[in-house]
């Protein structure tokens, strides 16, 4: 296992594959299997989290698949593993994905009692002709009653995901749904267009997307219906109200360091990338004769570094200071890079104002095309 010298906190992400749900879309490791499957996987994970033992945790994050499939028990067994094995700091945010359809008042209630003090709720849309277009189980109407659970039970930050550009989808549409998902006044928002994923079952069947104008029109819209409701847009996809933002997927967006476990996750250790086993019966089956799981890894050079830093950087609107990049990574951005730069500043898709890039709403139309030029 992957030796981990760091006194600096670290975020940790533990992924949970288990889901009874076959959404059109998905592409997540996702594992039905059997109940002493579960058993077996929370295991291996107890095992595996051992390897970190002591290391300072600042954030926590339960993803999927859908964690909350997870009963209390086994919830239980989990985050007293996770509490008894790190250190985890005092305002350490604990972050769990759950499907509107898969919490009730009682698990709210012990999942506030565990420790989680902010919930992502899966909503992707209010109109149940697209919730069935995507596969989903759940109705718009289970959206509100899992957030009226968790408000009851004092949880002050929730996330909403939503998803747009569907086929045919019109403004009119989008305009409704972003309407509906303001109303709950919810920390946080996390929109995301519909992407046909190479695993997902939407692969075979040929969609018709929106074209990239429509998407434009679409995220404009969304930007301002937001900004103008006090969410302010801090990542591509991510809206917050003031002292909201995820603090987990922040400490993704700045390069930081994160622990990652169970199947298919990743590390990521000064610059050292390295990944579990994707799949679920290799993962057990390693874990279980105590042979590590890790089945991949990437040593990035201070270059590597360094653009990446700057990718994902550029994914915050806040953006990055190329300066002080150069002196984090003691790296210098190549001319090409300078001279794509300075291009997409013309092109108004970047701003550079002293040694300080970010994108315009232009850029972040178009960043994903961005960085691959830029890469
Ligand atoms: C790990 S997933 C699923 C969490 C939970 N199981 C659920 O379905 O609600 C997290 C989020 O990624 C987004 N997502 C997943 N697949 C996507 C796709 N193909 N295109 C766009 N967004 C996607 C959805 O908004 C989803 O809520
Ligand atoms: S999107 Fe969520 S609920 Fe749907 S199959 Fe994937 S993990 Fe399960």
């Amino acid at each position: 296992m992957e030796k981990i010298k760091t006194k600096s906190s670290l975020g940790l992400y533990v992924h949970i594959p288990f889901c009874l749900r076959k959404c059109f879309f998905c592409s997540f490791v996702v594992y039905i299997g059997k109940n002493n499957h579960k058993k077996k996987y929370l295991t291996c994970l107890e095992q595996e989290l051992k390897e970190y033992s002591q290391k300072r945790i600042k954030t926590i994050y339960f993803g999927g698949g859908t964690p909350t499939f997870l009963n209390g028990d086994e919830l239980t067994r989990l985050i007293k593993s996770v509490k008894a094995n790190f250190l985890i700091e005092e305002n350490c945010e604990f972050t769990i994905e759950a499907n509107p359809d898969t919490i009730d008042f009682p698990k709210a209630r012990l999942l506030k009692e565990l420790g989680v003090n902010r919930v992502s709720i899966g909503a992707q849309t209010f109109s149940n002709r697209y919730l069935k277009f995507l596969g989903r189980t759940h109705q718009a109407k289970d959206v509100e009653k899992c957030f009226a659970a968790l408000r009851k039970a004092g949880f002050d930050n929730i996330t909403l995901d939503l998803m747009y550009g569907f086929p045919g989808q019109t403004l009119g549409e989008l305009k409704d749904d972003i309407k509906k998902i303001i109303k709950f006044n919810s920390e946080h928002l996390s929109l995301y267009t519909l992407t046909v994923e190479p695993r997902s079952k939407f692969n075979i069947q040929n969609l018709k997307m929106p074209s990239t104008q429509r998407l434009g029109a679409f995220y404009t819209h969304i930007t301002r219906a937001l900004e103008k409701k006090g969410f302010a847009q801090y990542e591509i996809s991510n809206f917050a109200k003031p002292g909201k933002q995820s603090e987990h997927n922040c400490i993704y967006w700045k390069c930081q360091d994160y622990i990652g476990l169970g199947a298919g996750a990743h590390s990521h250790f000064e610059g050292t990338r390295f990944w579990n086993t994707s799949s679920v019966p290799t993962y057990l089956r390693l874990a279980e004769k105590g042979k590590p799981t890790v089945d991949g890894k990437e040593k990035l050079n201070k270059d590597r570094r360094l653009l990446e830093a700057l990718l994902f950087g550029l994914r915050m609107n806040e953006g990055v200071s190329l300066c002080i990049l150069e002196k984090q990574f003691n790296a210098k951005f190549s001319k090409q890079t300078k001279e794509k730069i300075s291009q997409f500043c013309k092109d108004e898709f970047l701003i550079l104002k002293n040694s300080h890039l970010k994108t315009t709403l232009q850029g972040r139309l178009v960043l994903d095309e961005l960085s691959v030029r830029l890469i």
